[in-house]
């Protein structure tokens, strides 16, 4: 057999090379590309291999690329990702970090990479521009196929995307090529699950290229939605995290209420919820932060600027993040207070902070509120020890601690910013307590809840987001 060797120490049989045909619409198992093997890519590029396509899945980092071929080497770790990894690559999942050569051979590709926010919180979607320059600089890569935008972004996008194309080949989308913007909606740790039956928004430039998209779309499983427009498309995924965060920021706000007039907001909630389907009130935190619901309300922000200038405030998601991004700077403020009813102050003080994943039971990082605190309480003069149990990062800039029985009789106080599984079944064990009651100085600072149990109790000083904190 003849071997196509560009596939770094991999080969890839000649018979997977596929020309592309003009119809992707009579296909229903065929060549695909996804662009960003990241954990949106990844997700979907099995999904497109256990439908029966030939995925060719393009990757710019070489760590991301020897870890995935690593996973297929040692079969490490068995999570539903690597079994599948396991299955499929090599034999309908071929790696590779050569665009031209994943796109060159497949019909539809599909970009999953990466979206920002630039430091004064402006969308931040250069990578993706010079993705799409890269593309057309062979128009034979565009003609014909099918373009999929899977990446998070601002409502106009996609259309700015399909004017970049016509102008640098000279084709006409709809015609020549195809474009469809068809967001993800599915939960990172839980992307390969939900993202084989979550409905599926299409919104195609024009009708012939959401039901290309839809084709294929209808092989992974999961309800089609063809949307009007790929505006339409665009506005749906970025409804989806700022009406989530504008709960949140209700909850939270909520909470500081509860504080001022010494209530408990966890009891407050509960209660206005109870029997009464018309609440569905979720808990407050100390911090809502990742990746995506950092970044989506910014997103529909662009479109919005200018009925905020004319009424003269802001939209509701905004004062909803600005309302959310408060929340660990309240954390601090907790916990300044607690340090000085004990006669101490940031400065030198050993804190731990307990949870750095941005939710709980993740062991994403991505914009994590907990490393926020973090980074803020060292700035103020403190010691910051970071403990996570979900985690598994090496390189963050601070001590990890691995044994948080030990490191915590050095400690002046514990900050809790997750809820993992492992926080709850800590506040319920005597010898954690015992612990906390020897630490330096056994302050405990909550920002969900989970150790409300330690309030009154003596020697122990409990200060929560939205608890009375006499
Ligand atoms: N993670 C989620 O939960 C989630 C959910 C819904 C939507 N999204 C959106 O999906 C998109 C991808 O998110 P993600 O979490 O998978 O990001 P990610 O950072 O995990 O993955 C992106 C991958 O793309 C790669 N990449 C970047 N530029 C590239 C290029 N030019 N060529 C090839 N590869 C390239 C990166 O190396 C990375 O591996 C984002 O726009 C995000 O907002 C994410």
């Amino acid at each position: 057999m003849d071997y196509d060797t560009k596939w770094s120490g991999k080969f890839l049989p000649k018979h997977t090379r596929s020309v592309c045909s003009n119809s992707v619409g009579e296909m229903t198992k065929t060549n695909v590309c996804v662009v960003g093997i990241g954990r949106i890519g990844l997700a979907l590029a099995l999904l497109l291999a256990k439908a029966g396509h030939r995925v060719f899945g393009v990757e710019i980092n070489p760590q991301t690329l020897r870890k995935l071929r690593g996973v297929k080497e040692t079969g490490k770790n068995f999570t539903p990702e690597n079994m599948m990894l396991h299955r499929f690559l090599d034999k309908r999942l071929f790696l590779t970090e050569d665009l031209h050569v994943g796109i060159s051979r497949s019909e539809a590709v599909f970009i999953a990479i990466g979206t920002g926010i630039s430091s004064d919180g402006k969308p931040e979607l250069s990578t993706l521009f010079n993705l799409v320059e890269d593309i057309c600089s062979k128009p034979g890569d565009v003609s014909g196929r099918l373009f999929v935008l899977k990446s998070t972004l601002p409502v106009g996008t996609t259309r700015e995307i399909v004017s970049v194309m016509e102008q640098r080949t000279g084709m006409q989308c709809g015609k020549d090529f195809f474009v469809a913007f068809c967001p993800e909606r599915v939960l990172g740790d839980k992307a390969l699950s939900e993202m084989a039956s979550l409905p599926k928004i299409i919104g195609g430039y024009d009708k012939k290229s959401s039901r290309k998209a839809a084709k294929i779309y209808r092989t992974i499983g999961g309800k089609i939605i063809v949307a009007q427009s790929p505006e339409m498309a665009e506005l749906i995924k970025l409804v989806d995290n700022a009406y989530r965060q504008t709960r949140f920021a209700f909850a939270n706000d909520l909470a500081l209420l509860a504080e001022h007039f010494k209530l408990n907001a966890y009891e407050l909630v509960k209660m206005a919820n109870d029997s009464y389907s018309r609440n569905d009130i979720p808990f407050p935190s100390g911090g809502v932060s990742g990746y995506c619901l950092t970044k989506d309300p910014l997103y529909l922000e662009r479109g919005f600027s200018d009925v905020a200038i004319k009424r003269g405030f802001p939209s509701v998601w905004f004062s909803a993040r600005k309302a959310n991004d408060y929340m660990p700077v309240h954390m601090i403020d907790l916990l300044k207070q607690a340090l000085s009813r004990v006669g101490k102050g940031l400065e030198g003080s050993n804190i731990l902070i307990c949870g750095i994943a941005y939710k709980e039971n993740t062991e994403d990082i991505r914009s994590s509120h907990g490393l926020e605190i973090a980074s803020r309480l060292r700035g103020e003069g403190a010691k910051v020890f970071l403990w996570d149990p979900c985690v598994h990062e090496k390189n963050l800039q601070f001590p990890m601690v691995n044994n948080p029985e030990e490191a915590l009789t050095a400690m002046d106080a514990l900050v809790l910013t997750v809820k993992h599984r492992e926080f709850i079944k800590m506040s319920e064990d005597p010898k954690i307590i015992q612990m906390i009651r020897n630490m330096r100085t056994p302050i405990v600072v909550d920002g969900w809840g989970v150790f409300q149990k330690l309030s009154g109790k003596k020697g122990i000083l409990y200060m929560g987001i939205g608890f009375p904190n006499e």
